[in-house]
């Protein structure tokens, strides 16, 4: 009933343009619903994460195009305010842009001119900014009917009124007391608003949750693993799960949270999510006795008004290298050998670029796009086939991709011209060590992982690295063009009907490429490096072209010298761009420069020193970067200036500078722990002086 309903909102979409904004009276179909299955064809808006519910980031409109994209110039700038990452899609409506920064908090802009209209901060409980493992980052909002929904940095999914961003409800979707965060971008299909959440390195049990868009009450809830068996299966499709685990899986919560990648198809009428690694990322310790381990690293294709998982593709079956399948499913009609296909375009951690049917989950194609060493290829059932080499249970292994995988969250687009998907991959991989010693720990990095062996190693020593806009052909599956990029961390793309591709740099450029051949035609620089994905939008019948920067998180927080090469800081800012625009790019903040002189005296043993080294690399790497080098977004502590050393116990353990991000240890670290921390610190300083 409900699925012939929605069929017939769609050929109205298609017959008649604007009906989808405005449903007729006696359309059973929602206005809210007609026009997200409308996106499409409403080109002067962005109204879901992805431009539509395909996130193909396509853009019909092409008053901006290769002819005249050299005039292109800055409209207006908002400063994010902000020195940490950001990662947001805007959306626009009716001439208003909404946009997330750090902590979740939300701005609405006046899409012509940059004018603040409001801002809601969800004030997100900054002690959880431990709880994640790669930055308080936020990915956006959903916009349905008159309301905006933000998931935040602590687990809440909130929404607002769009006209004031004053609250209308809030929900928790934290189980029990585990570190759940939300970091990806709501999406509302059939009235529900779906988000998955974060948090499988520190030890949870993934799920995703519809929620009643009006009242905010849960309408169903998804586990991605399953829990203890004596506690019963929530559904059968957990009973067939279970069958794939071993050992006591259930303790660490076994992870695939599913934090980012999400797509809906309104005829099919199924909902794909991607689901993350497992906690512990480490196979052998996870399921001792081996198991596929379902569904980690996977597609599922869910029914969005259950719940229930329809089919299930795994990417990477008994996963062992954080190869997470979060990043973004991009839906596309392709057709491949002589077959009109229903396709999932995925081209996530693992490397290889995957072209999935989408009506039944079956294997249609996998191929490396980066260099990979973990498999040698998928069969012809869809199964990869490992590289006995990529074992690092008796010994360290260094391993391509690295966790930061071949292509991470920053969305990619696909053009219907040219039939080609555009995103930054990187090329890098990095050492595996299994911790042998691991046990579950509540509350703190559950990944079985041996940080110490990233102390001892900086990824530059381990071969190079590179990084590049790629331009790919998802049916031959192979790159048709390329342009490098100076290192990891690039921008999401957006393409359009104007022959243009739009991506940001890690460097601190946005820059519009040629989508047949990747020609650079125009650059501006943006102050800043950029991650998130650009979007395009009218107002009053003006092409603008947007994108929200700010270098930070995961890569650009403990990439180490591979991070410093972009040569940026942080400082969130909002760039819009159009034909002859005139405003100018705020500066950016210069590097940091070389290493001076600590003059902080501070006594301690080489022992000691040791044991901070090892308690540094399990608690602070993560943000403050590998060997105390940090990426240029959060403080690099071997500038630590000789009043901060002096506070250094009030910061770490009291939390003095926790509003900023700096998370309180004091439950986890003793004042000796901490002193040995710093003397290290001061080491690293003492041994870096004149260098960066
Ligand atoms: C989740 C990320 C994160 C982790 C983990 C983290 N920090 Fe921080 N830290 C930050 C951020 C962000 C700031 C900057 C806060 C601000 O803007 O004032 C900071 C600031 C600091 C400062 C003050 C620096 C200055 O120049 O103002 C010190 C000292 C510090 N951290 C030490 C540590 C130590 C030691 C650890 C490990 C025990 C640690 N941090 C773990 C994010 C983190």
């Amino acid at each position: 009933m409900r699925n012939r309903t929605l069929k017939l909102a769609l050929s109205a979409c298609s017959l008649l343009l604007f009906a989808c904004s405005q449903a007729p009276s006696g359309d059973p179909t929602p206005a809210a619903d007609a026009r997200l299955l409308g996106a499409a064809s409403e080109p002067g808006s962005w109204l879901t994460h992805g431009g539509s519910y395909a996130e193909q980031r396509f853009s019909t409109l092409s008053s901006i195009d290769e002819g005249n994209v050299a005039e292109l110039g800055l409209a207006w700038s908002f400063d994010l305010q902000t020195e940490r990452g950001v990662e947001a899609t805007p959306l626009v409506a009716d001439g208003v842009m909404y946009v997330s920064a750090p902590f979740s908090i939300v701005h609405a802009l006046d899409a012509a001119t940059g004018e603040l209209r409001w801002t809601y901060d969800p004030n997100s409980d900054r002690s959880w900014s431990r709880n994640v493992c790669c930055g308080f980052v936020n990915r956006g909002v959903a916009l349905y009917g008159d309301k905006i929904y933000v998931g935040t940095l602590d687990g809440r999914l909130v929404a607002v009124e769009r006209a004031s961003g004053s609250l209308v409800w809030e929900v928790s979707t934290v189980e029990g007391d585990r570190p759940y965060s939300i970091t990806g971008a709501p999406r509302v299909v059939e009235g529900k608003v779906i988000i998955g959440n974060a948090g499988a390195d520190f030890g949870v049990r993934g799920y995703v949750s519809a929620y009643d868009a009006e009242t905010g009450e849960l309408a169903w809830r998804t586990y991605t693993v399953p829990g203890n068996p004596a506690d019963g299966f929530e559904s059968p499709a957990m009973e067939r799960a279970a069958e794939t685990w071993t050992g006591e899986w259930w303790v660490a919560g076994g992870g695939g949270t599913a934090w980012d990648g999400m797509a809906y198809d309104p005829e099919l009428r199924l909902l794909y999510v991607g689901t993350g690694n497992g906690a512990p990322s480490v196979r052998w310790l996870r399921s001792p006795d081996g198991g596929d381990n379902l569904y980690l690293a996977s597609i599922l294709a869910l029914d969005p008004a259950t719940g229930e998982i329809v089919w299930h593709y795994q990417e990477n079956p008994a996963e062992s290298w954080d190869y997470t399948a979060t990043q973004p499913l991009l839906l596309a009609d392709l057709e491949i050998d002589g077959r009109q296909r229903k396709v999932i375009l995925h081209a996530p951690k693992n490397g290889f670029f995957f072209v999935i049917d989408r009506s039944d989950g079956s294997f249609i194609s996998a191929e490396p796009f980066t260099t990979v060493t973990w498999a040698l290829r998928y069969d012809e059932n869809g199964r990869p086939v490992e590289n006995p080499e990529a074992d690092y249970r008796d010994e360290p292994k260094f391993i391509r991709p690295s966790p930061y995988g071949g292509h991470s969250w920053p969305p990619m687009s696909f053009h219907p011209g040219t039939g080609l998907v555009y995103f930054p991959k990187r090329d890098m991989g990095s050492i595996f060590a299994s911790d042998p010693d691991w046990e579950y720990r509540p509350k703190t990095w559950n990944t079985g992982l041996d940080t110490a062996a990233f102390s001892e190693f900086s990824f530059s020593d381990g071969g190079p690295m590179s990084a590049a806009l790629v331009a790919w052909d998802p049916v031959a599956q192979r790159e048709v063009w390329s342009v490098d990029h100076v290192t990891g961390f690039n921008g999401g793309t957006l393409s359009t009907a104007g022959g243009l591709v739009f991506q940001g740099s890690s460097d601190g450029r946005f820059v519009a490429y040629r989508a047949t051949d990747g020609e650079k035609l125009w650059e501006s620089p943006t102050g800043t490096g950029v991650m998130a994905g650009p979007v395009t939008y009218t107002v009053a019948g003006e092409q603008y072209v947007a994108v929200a920067a700010g270098w930070g998180a995961s890569f650009a927080m403990n990439g180490g010298q591979l991070a410093l090469a972009a040569g940026v800081r942080g400082g969130g800012r909002v760039l819009t761009f159009k034909l002859g625009g005139r405003a100018q790019v705020p500066p950016g903040k210069a590097p940091l420069g070389p290493v001076p002189e600590p003059t902080y005296a501070l006594e301690s043993t080489e022992e000691e020193r040791e044991q901070g080294m090892a308690l540094y690399h399990f608690y602070c790497s993560v943000c403050h970067g590998p060997q105390a080098v940090a990426g240029g977004s959060v403080p690099d502590l071997r500038h630590l200036t000789e009043e901060n050393h002096a506070l250094f116990d009030a910061i770490v353990r009291g939390g003095l500078r926790q509003v900023q991000g700096m998370p309180a240890f004091a439950d986890l670290l003793s004042t000796a722990d901490i002193h040995a921390i710093q003397a290290w610190i001061l080491g690293r300083a003492r041994e870096s002086v004149g260098g960066v």
